[in-house]
């Protein structure tokens, strides 16, 4: 038996990392350990709620206005005694949080070998995203195996001289799909059953970046403010992040406006499911680039740069920012302009077949 354990915690690492636990668990060579850090407390849990995944261990760090300094301290101290008692014969770890790093060195230090499921996304600025770019540099120096979604992700690591044990296996982002989205699906969150799908357009909002949060995010409301009282018929939804450096900046300028629903996090299969029923996606997240691909969504990327260039030039997302003036003018033309709209909900999602959980396994036993 292999004995692998999955460490996450964060929402996203959550949501793309439980799809790979339920096929480690399947799997009859593997023995399946979870350690979650709680990086996030409610929007980890209501992931793995949906997925029914029980963690075996459970860090609980997460502290409200946590800084990146307690969280990396407090991953590692927590995760030496886990590692001590488990003796996992790999860790695997997810992307490019502050979890992620701090857990790939912590098993570093133990001597354990770590596999970097999202291995390969950069943007090459190091400050943008912050602190993700340098998060998931130091891990891919931290891995010794690297399961990077496509071949431009293989480039990257080997441009830094990472050649060995890299495999190409699409994101596991989409193999959640199979478990969230359904025909006929209803929605959890009583806000989301009140819109009007059938005769509005639904365009959904999310941003949550630090990077954004010196003015992007103030900017990106006023424009989507102006956009609702412009366009009457619009119904703008806002699943607002549980961050107070996030909710601080939202609700005092989109609280109780016609045209604005802002909700809590809603849980994955809401969220998959209302990205599936959108007009488009107006949005900073990584993963929500990996996904709406797939709906035939445009989004539009609230950020100045991406790490998932596959996806601008399969032309799904296109790279926006925050300007005020930019973000109206780019919902105006997707608004007005049949064929631009068209360009970008055609595109055929770049990010693997829905199977990378699999591919990755695969790659675990040759490599072990
Ligand atoms: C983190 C990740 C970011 C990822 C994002 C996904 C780092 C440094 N950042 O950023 O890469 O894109 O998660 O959402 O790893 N909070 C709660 N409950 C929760 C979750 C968060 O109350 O369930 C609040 C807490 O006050 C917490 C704050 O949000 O201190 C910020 O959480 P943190 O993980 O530090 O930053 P994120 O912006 O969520
Ligand atoms: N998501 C969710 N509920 C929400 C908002 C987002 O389930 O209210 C999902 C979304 O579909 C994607 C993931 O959370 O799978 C993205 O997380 P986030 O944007 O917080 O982080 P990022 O991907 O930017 O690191």
């Amino acid at each position: 038996m292999i004995k692998v354990m999955s460490v996450f915690g964060t929402r996203p690492e959550a949501i793309k990392m439980c799809p790979l636990v339920k096929a480690l668990e399947a799997d009859p060579v593997i023995e399946s350990v979870v350690c979650v850090t709680a990086q996030h407390r409610e929007m980890l849990d209501s992931a793995l709620a949906y997925f029914g995944v029980k963690p075996d261990y459970d860090l609980n760090i997460m502290k409200r206005g946590q800084t990146l300094s307690s969280i990396t301290a407090d991953v590692i101290m927590g995760l030496e005694p886990v590692l001590a008692e488990s003796k996992p014969d790999l860790v695997l770890v997810h992307g490019d949080t502050t979890t992620s790093f701090a857990a790939a060195l912590a098993a570093f230090y133990a001597k354990i070998p770590v596999g970097h499921v999202e291995a390969g996304l950069r943007t090459f600025d190091r400050y943008s995203p912050y602190p993700e770019e340098i998060n998931r540099n130091l891990t891919s120096k931290l891995a010794t195996l690297h399961f990077a979604p496509t071949e431009l992700n293989r480039a990257n690591l080997a441009a830094e001289g990472i050649t060995k044990n890299v495999f190409v296996t699409g994101n596991t982002a989409l193999d959640a799909f199979v478990y969230t989205v359904k025909p006929d699906y209803t929605f959890a969150d009583e806000k989301l059953r009140t819109l009007d799908f059938e005769n509005r357009k639904v365009i959904v909002l999310t941003a949550h970046r630090r990077e954004n949060q010196n003015g992007g995010i103030e900017n990106i409301c006023r424009a989507v403010l102006a956009l609702s009282q412009a366009h009457p018929e619009l119904q703008f939804v806002y699943p607002v992040h549980l961050s107070p450096a996030v909710r601080n900046v939202v609700f005092p300028i989109l609280s109780d406006k016609p045209g604005i629903v802002l909700t809590d996090p809603v849980d994955v299969a809401d969220m998959h499911n209302l990205l599936s029923k959108a007009f488009f996606i107006m949005s900073d997240s990584g993963g929500i680039q990996e996904e709406a691909p797939s709906f035939h969504k445009p989004v539009l990327v609230l950020r100045t740069e991406t790490e998932r260039p596959e996806a601008v030039e399969a032309g799904t997302v296109k790279v926006i920012g925050t300007d005020f003036d930019r973000v109206y003018a780019e919902a105006e033309t997707l608004l007005s302009d049949t064929a631009a709209y068209r360009k970008m909900a055609d595109a055929v999602n770049p990010y693997g077949d829905g199977h990378a959980s699999l591919y990755i396994i695969d790659a675990i036993k040759k490599a072990l």
